[in-house]
């Protein structure tokens, strides 16, 4: 097993006044970008055509349009739409697939906000569903417990890139005659079973904000394969115009959610990047996979076959205090901060913690969520999870500056921990 030299290891964490151990040159620039971009918007520039056109025939023909066919067929659908973020692409999935006020629709209790909060946008009730400590992902067996005859709708979301088990979700929603949004805000690029997220249930919504791993700095898409679907985002996306009816012929009660041109232009240009990067990650990924599970107490999410490709947004891990001396995932991450590593704690608690829920109030004025029950992500949150961001990946000495990382804070670990007590007792 290779191990970093016996010296490396001994050397003081640079929370203990060690020299940290990432240095600039290892870290990545984000977003990647250069004369292609430039290009491709002084193109939209000069051409005066900087929205997509009205009609349905101008949209296809724009550069957007052509962004949205290579789209559709890298992640294995029929139809793409762009969209001007991902929060909007969720509603519009929502909306267009028929949810209405007053509907229930189950949402994962660990992901970003946007994916419950698109559901009281569009006036249905937001319900929590746990998420499996193995996996991170949405829990099938949760989101069963939960339906109830005014369930409209499920969304999971493929977090952090891994997949939700589509095996098990895709069966759930037809047998209960559920619409099955996919949240792939962190999975461009992501396959289930060979066929991208986002295509297996009824609609898949993404973001294309700075952060992520296929970006114009804002945007959005949603991909189907269903011809009555893809009318009806087309129509709700374009203020409730009809394909094949007049421009200023309205239809719907609808927004605005347009892409500029400016974004497809970009776009364009990203995406034959997040391809070959993808595979890079995901290359690297299995790398820094295997070495933790080596290391032990820092694991990886559970493997799963059935994930035939894998996009990144995070880097989870599941973190054990035990193999740490106990030393607390809060004191073992600033230990990594210190280092210099871009970690994170991705979202710090359930989304139902978050004020807007844990303040939200039914018409007879009662707390909606105060008996919403979700364990597992309430301990995910608090005790194990660690993420790398996706850039990381693209590093192999950041990520090996990490596992070295690890090996001297697990060394020191006692130390850390006791300094950590009391600088707590000195602040009283
Ligand atoms: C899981 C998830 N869903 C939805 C969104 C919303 O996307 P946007 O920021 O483009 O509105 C995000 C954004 O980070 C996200 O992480």
């Amino acid at each position: 097993m290779p191990r970093p030299a016996a010296p490396l290891v001994r050397s003081k964490p640079a929370l203990l006044g060690g020299k940290p151990l990432v240095t600039p040159a290892m870290r990545v620039t984000w977003p990647p970008r250069g004369e292609p971009e430039r290009k491709a918007i002084l193109e939209v520039l000069d051409s005066g055509q900087w929205w997509r056109g009205g009609t349905r025939q101008q949209m296809a023909q724009s550069v957007t349009g052509r962004f949205e066919r290579a789209f559709a067929k890298w992640q294995g659908a029929k139809h793409a739409l762009c969209v001007s973020n991902g929060t909007a692409a969720l509603e519009l999935a929502l909306k267009a697939g028929g949810v209405e006020a007053g509907d229930e629709v189950i949402v994962p209790a660990l992901s970003f906000v946007a994916t419950a909060t698109a559901v009281p946008l569009i006036g249905a009730r937001a319900v929590f569903a746990d998420a499996d400590p193995e996996t991170y992902q949405t829990d099938p067996a949760s989101v069963e417990a939960a339906i109830t005859p005014r369930t409209k709708a499920i969304v999971v979301v493929h977090y952090g890139g891994y997949c939700a088990d589509m095996d098990r979700f895709t069966k759930l929603a037809k047998k209960h005659k559920l619409l099955l949004i996919e949240d792939c805000a962190h999975a461009q690029g992501s396959q289930w079973r060979g066929r991208g997220a986002g295509s297996w249930g009824d609609a898949g919504c993404f973001s294309f904000q700075q952060s992520k791993a296929l970006t114009a700095g804002e945007g959005g898409a949603v991909i189907s394969n269903s011809d009555v679907l893809a009318e009806k985002l087309y129509s709700y996306h374009h203020l409730g115009r009809l394909e094949d009816q007049g421009f200023y012929d309205f239809h719907r009660v609808a927004w605005n959610l347009r892409l500029t041109e400016w974004q497809g232009a970009i776009l364009n240009e990203q995406l034959k990047r997040v391809k070959k990067l993808t595979l890079i990650k995901q290359r690297n990924g299995a790398w820094l996979s295997k070495r933790l599970e080596q290391l032990g107490g820092l694991l990886p999410l559970k493997r799963d076959p059935r994930i035939t490709r894998r996009g990144y947004y995070f880097y989870l891990m599941r973190y054990d205090a035990r193999a740490f001396g106990g030393l607390t995932k809060a004191r073992f991450f600033q230990a990594l901060q210190a280092e210099g590593l871009p970690v994170s704690q991705a979202y710090g608690r359930a989304i139902q913690r978050n004020p807007v829920f844990a303040q939200m109030k039914d018409e007879r004025g009662r707390l909606i969520y105060a008996r919403t029950s979700t364990p597992n992500a309430d301990r995910i949150c608090a005790e194990t999870q660690l993420t790398l961001g996706h850039t990381a990946l693209l590093s192999r000495p950041l990520l090996e500056a990490f596992v070295a990382s690890v090996e001297r804070i697990r060394a020191h670990a006692s130390e850390i921990r006791d300094q950590g007590k009391d600088a707590a007792r000195a602040a009283g």
